[in-house]
């Protein structure tokens, strides 16, 4: 096999996206962009991946950072598809095998896509192989010009004749090529159009002149190679990513009640018979177990489920991990570095941060924990509060098994509450309990007979 070299174009303006962001790292379904194309073009384990940048240049560079196997090339001017790609010619010099071209706008080509580009490529010993649709509405798009079945050019909309432009076979943009002829070919690549730009695209009849062979591709599916000019565009191409995911997790057994208003993005795992109503958004890495049930109106984030985990409506949870059989909500929020154990309940206004809740555990209402380690079977009632901050540290609470917290008390950090305790409703816990004792925090309540009476009876004051 020879080696792949892979060039994405991601140089140009991005001018009908409006924006102050380089088009190429706005999100779709929870990642920038370019990484959907960055993640394909690494499908075909490429030798080298050179992406080509000018306009927002520094922040797209910045964006991708550190990142393992990927060169930058800078275009300035931009004058062009076919002038893009000449950009990589220093650093492909002296490489053979196999130069495919992606463009940084084109986020929803498939891996087996591009697979079959190269196959396709290589099996007819083509010189250029271009990935190409059938699409009822090509405006815009670049149009596939044949003579005799076989390609003969592509021509650009603007400067395409009336007959020209109702051909509906349009180029995607994506092509592979042969590396020895390309850059000698690019060079005879002329501006004369109605941009005065150097096209990519005029490249087919420069080789189709030098009698070199050019294949194409028809992908089945169009919308793979939908590009994004726009934000209409933008939103077009996330809401089939998202249906895609939605039917890959119905394929596999999950039900989801209404595929148009869940949102879920591409590496989630979802197990089956885990149900997702309306509303549900699930992004990163979160991983769902098995007959879960996930309510309307909910957003998880890089969240562990296991299985049988109830999530009642609107909640929010953020890095967290819920065992099995546990449930939380309505009206919850988990937030990072919260574990939630094994058949435990959290009910409504309960917010969790960095905090263990042992199998079993209760706080069912108006509570918040954090920094807390709380054992099993642990009952904490309700509007109980850590007073994990002093204003300049954090400080833990620990709750041991089978400790029951009366209703509305404040834990002031650092604080213990042994095993089997009580601490008495409505108290401030300043200092540990010891394991079987009661706590109680708070002032003795006292009775004033006849108070009521007196205060009727004594003379306004004014
Ligand atoms: C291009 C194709 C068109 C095809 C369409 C598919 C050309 C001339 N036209 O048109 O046939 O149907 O893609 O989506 O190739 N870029 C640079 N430097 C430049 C110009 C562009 O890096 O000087 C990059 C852009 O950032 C973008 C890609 O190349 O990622 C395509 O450019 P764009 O201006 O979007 O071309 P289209 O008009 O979409
Ligand atoms: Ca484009």
């Amino acid at each position: 096999m020879p080696d792949i070299h892979v060039v994405i174009l991601a140089a140009g303006q991005g001018t009908r996206m409006k924006s102050a962001l380089p088009k190429v790292v706005h999100p779709i379904a929870g990642q920038p962009m370019i990484e959907h194309v960055l993640r394909t073009a690494g499908s075909v384990a490429p030798a080298t991946i050179t992406l080509v940048v000018g306009h927002h240049a520094e922040a797209i560079q910045g964006f991708l950072e550190g990142r393992q196997g990927l060169q930058f090339v800078r275009q300035v001017p931009q004058l062009g598809t076919a002038h893009a790609l000449q950009q990589a010619e220093a650093l492909l010099a002296g490489r053979t095998g196999t130069l495919v071209l992606l463009s940084g706008d084109v986020p929803l080509l498939r891996a087996a896509t591009l697979g079959r580009l190269i196959e396709r490529h290589h099996a007819a010993a083509a010189a250029a192989t271009v990935v190409t649709a059938l699409v009822e509405r090509p405006y815009g798009y670049g149009r596939i010009i044949r003579s005799g079945g076989r390609i003969a050019r592509i021509v650009e909309e603007r400067d395409a004749s009336s007959a020209e432009r109702r051909v509906k076979e349009i180029n995607s943009g994506i092509y592979a090529f042969d590396l020895l002829p390309l850059f000698d070919a690019l060079r005879e690549v002329r501006s004369r159009n109605v941009q005065g730009e150097y096209y990519l695209t005029d490249l087919i009849a420069v080789y189709r002149r030098h009698k070199l062979p050019v294949e194409t591709l028809v992908v089945d599916d169009p919308r793979e190679i939908l590009g994004v000019n726009s934000r209409r565009e933008l939103a077009e191409v996330s809401a089939i990513m998202r249906q895609t995911k939605n039917e890959e997790l119905m394929a596999a057994g999950v039900t989801i009640i209404d595929p148009a208003s869940t949102y879920i993005d591409p590496d989630v795992v979802v197990g089956a018979d885990t149900v997702i109503h309306p509303g549900v958004v699930i992004q990163g890495h979160s991983r769902i177990g098995a007959a879960c049930e996930i309510h309307a109106y909910v957003r998880i984030a890089d969240t562990e489920l296991a299985d049988r985990v109830t999530i009642h409506n609107f909640c929010l949870i953020v890095g967290a991990r819920v065992a099995d059989g546990a449930a939380i909500g309505p009206f919850a929020h988990l937030r990072p570095s919260t574990e939630i154990g094994q058949g435990a309940k959290i009910g409504n206004f309960v917010e969790l941060k960095k905090t263990v809740l042992g199998a079993g555990s209760k706080a069912n209402h108006l509570s918040y924990l954090g920094d807390a380690t709380i054992g099993a079977n642990v009952n904490v009632g309700a509007g109980t509060i850590t007073c994990n901050y002093d204003g300049q540290k954090k400080h833990e609470t620990v709750i041991e098994d089978g400790a029951f917290i009366g209703s509305d008390t404040q834990l002031i950090a650092p604080v213990r509450v042994g095993k089997g305790a009580y601490v008495a409703a409505g108290s401030s816990i300043t200092g540990d309990v010891p394991p079987g004792a009661l706590g109680i925090g708070r002032g003795r309540q006292v009775n004033v007979e006849g108070w009521v009476e007196r205060k009727k009876a004594a003379p306004a004051k004014t």
